[in-house]
This record gives structure tokens, C-alpha cells and sequence, in this order.
């Protein structure tokens, strides 16, 4: 087990080791088990967490406002349109001051060829972890709540269990591409089969793909790509399928508007749920766009963890922030 964390940055999912990331699943069962018995766990008295939002939020803002909460501390919600970033403070400033008067800095930054870089660039001058809560690359924190609630379903040895992450069609926004990427880098360290779903137009980044072969390949696991729903979801234990932007292929909203309406048959229905196995589980980060995206009787059916994969975002954020600040 690898303890020392005191101080890291969480910005993309390969910044802590597979030992790291046990570590985190180790103190967040932990977290999650004091919680279910009411024990006290303030390991983070007196610390606050700067929490900056570039782009709205449900889950990721609940989660890490309540947790630090639960840890003795408290997060300060601070949306970026209410700052004076517009005005001039640059990625030196906030790093500088709020790693000045803050213990961590977490910040949501979606825009597409940006919002990694800035926290790169706050992190370079900030004195304390940067925590990211979801970038145009990444979305760490969802993958390590998506990565405990999988073991809490299919136990922790995922040798030779198939896990598909699939596009899918969706109408409500342009979706970052940031949750299929952190997906496919993370869980074939965890010996999963990993088959990406999608049509030509939605692929991911070229070197996120290269770090995910390099992964698989070093796990000696499989990591295949179709552009196939059906084929994928075959015999599958695991199904995550939700929709993002055509943004690899263009940033033109309206040709990616058409692009996407194309392929408005990629959706996750009791039938094609048929195709996979009996017990496999389907997963999605949430917000979906219900009856476009995935059915309801897919979503509130038997097979759907979605309620346990967003409570599991609270237990793993607390774990990384118990363990960096
Ligand atoms: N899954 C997720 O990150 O949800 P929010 O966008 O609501 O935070």
C-alpha cells in the first residue's frame, strides 16, 4: 500500500500509480463504512477546500462540498463568472493566492483545448493539491467512483470481464469526451477487457488512445475499438454508454449538431441490454438524457448503478482529499 500522498495533485488519472489508486479504494470503503455507522472521521479539520467552477454541476458540487464537510472542513463554492478571472487574474494568480488561502483547489474546467492546461498552470504556481473536478481531458473522480462501484458489483479481480464504454446518442449539449478518456486509461490497470464503442466521428484523442493500448498492454488485457453498439454490448459484465461531442472530429457546432443526429439509433434499450450478460451492470456518470440516451426501463431496471455510482463519488473524493490535504 502507498501512502504518501500528502500534497499531490489529482489531475489526470495516471497521475497516482495502480498501488496509489488501491490506496484510494482502500481509505474510501473505509470512509464509506464510518459514514454507514455515523463514526466521526474529521481528518481534515479546519481545512478548506476552494472549489472553482468554470461550468455547471450536480453531482461534483454535492459531493465535494459534503465531503469536506464530513471531514472536519469546508469547501467554498466559487463560480468562476463571479471572479475576477474575466478581468485579468490568470492561472499565476489563483495558484499563487488561493494556494495562499486555501488547502486544495479543486476546479471543473470543460472548455476543449483549455480547461486541462489551466490546471496545469494553476498547479505550477499553487503551493497546494489540485484536484480535478473534471476537465476537456479527464475526469478523474468519476473514474475512481465508477472503479469502486464496479468492485462493489463484480468484486475486485475483473480478469476476463468485459467492459464496454459506448457512445450513445444524446440531443441536450455537446458532452465532454473526458469520462469515455478517463475510463479507458484507468480500468485496464484493473484487468479489464476494455471494447470502445463509437462511430467515426466521436473518437477520442490520439494519445489518449496510445496510453490506453500502452496500459492494456502492460495489464496483458484487451483494449478494442468498434464502431458497432451491438457487437459491443455482446456478452458484456459491464455497460457504461453515454453520449459526447464529435470534438476529436470538429469544434463547428452545427456540423457536430449534424454529425450526432446521425446515429440517433445508439441507444441503450432493453434489447440491446439483452445482448450482454445477464447480470452485467450498466453504469452512466449522469445527467443522462433519458429515452434518448438510455431508456427508463433501462436506467431505474434491475442491471442500472447509477444511484450507487454517484453516492461512491462522495467516499472516493473524500478518500483523495484525505489523503492529499
Ligand atoms: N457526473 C458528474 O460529473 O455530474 P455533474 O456534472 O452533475 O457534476
Amino acid at each position: 500500500m502507498q501512502t504518501f500522498l500528502h500534497g499531490r495533485d489529482l489531475i489526470g488519472d495516471l497521475d497516482f500509480s495502480k498501488e496509489e489508486v488501491e490506496t484510494v479504494m482502500d481509505v474510501a470503503f473505509d470512509l464509506k463504512r464510518k459514514r454507514a455507522l455515523n463514526e466521526p472521521h474529521a481528518y481534515l479539520r479546519d481545512k478548506v477546500l476552494a472549489m472553482l467552477f468554470f461550468f455547471s454541476s450536480t453531482r461534483t458540487r454535492g459531493s465535494f462540498e459534503a465531503g469536506i464537510a464530513q471531514l472536519g472542513g469546508h469547501g467554498a463554492f466559487i463560480e468562476s463568472k463571479t471572479t475576477q478571472i474575466a478581468h485579468g487574474d490568470t492561472p499565476k494568480e489563483i495558484g499563487e493566492i488561493f494556494g495562499r488561502y486555501f488547502d486544495g483547489i479543486a476546479i471543473r474546467h470543460c472548455d476543449w483545448g483549455v480547461g486541462n492546461q489551466y490546471l496545469n498552470d494553476v498547479a505550477k504556481y499553487s503551493r497546494v493539491p489540485i484536484l480535478n473536478m473534471q476537465c476537456d481531458i479527464y475526469h478523474p473522480f468519476q473514474c475512481l467512483a465508477d472503479l469502486m462501484t464496479i468492485w462493489e458489483k463484480k468484486g475486485r479481480d475483473l480478469r476476463k470481464k468485459k467492459m464496454v464504454v459506448s457512445w450513445a446518442y444524446a440531443e441536450s449539449y455537446s458532452k465532454p469526451i473526458s469520462v469515455p478518456q478517463s475510463l479507458i486509461v484507468q480500468m485496464p490497470r484493473f484487468g479489464c477487457d476494455v471494447v470502445l464503442a463509437r462511430p467515426p466521428e466521436f473518437k477520442l484523442m490520439p494519445e489518449i488512445m496510445d496510453m490506453a493500448q500502452a496500459e492494456a498492454k502492460k495489464a496483458g488485457v484487451a483494449f478494442d475499438v468498434v464502431e458497432d453498439m451491438d457487437e459491443a454490448f455482446k456478452d458484456a459484465d459491464i455497460v457504461y454508454a453515454k453520449s459526447w461531442g464529435p470534438l476529436v472530429h470538429t469544434t463547428d457546432a452545427k456540423e457536430g449538431e449534424a454529425i450526432t443526429k446521425k446515429y440517433s439509433s445508439w441507444i441503450t434499450n432493453e434489447k440491446r441490454m439483452k445482448l450482454a450478460k445477464e447480470d452485467a451492470i450498466y453504469m452512466h456518470p449522469l445527467p443522462a438524457d433519458r429515452n434518448i440516451e438510455v431508456t427508463d426501463g433501462v436506467i431505474d431496471g434491475p442491471n442500472s448503478v447509477v444511484y450507487d455510482q454517484a453516492e461512491n463519488r462522495l467516499h472516493a473524493q473524500k478518500a483523495v482529499m484525505a489523503l492529499t490535504m
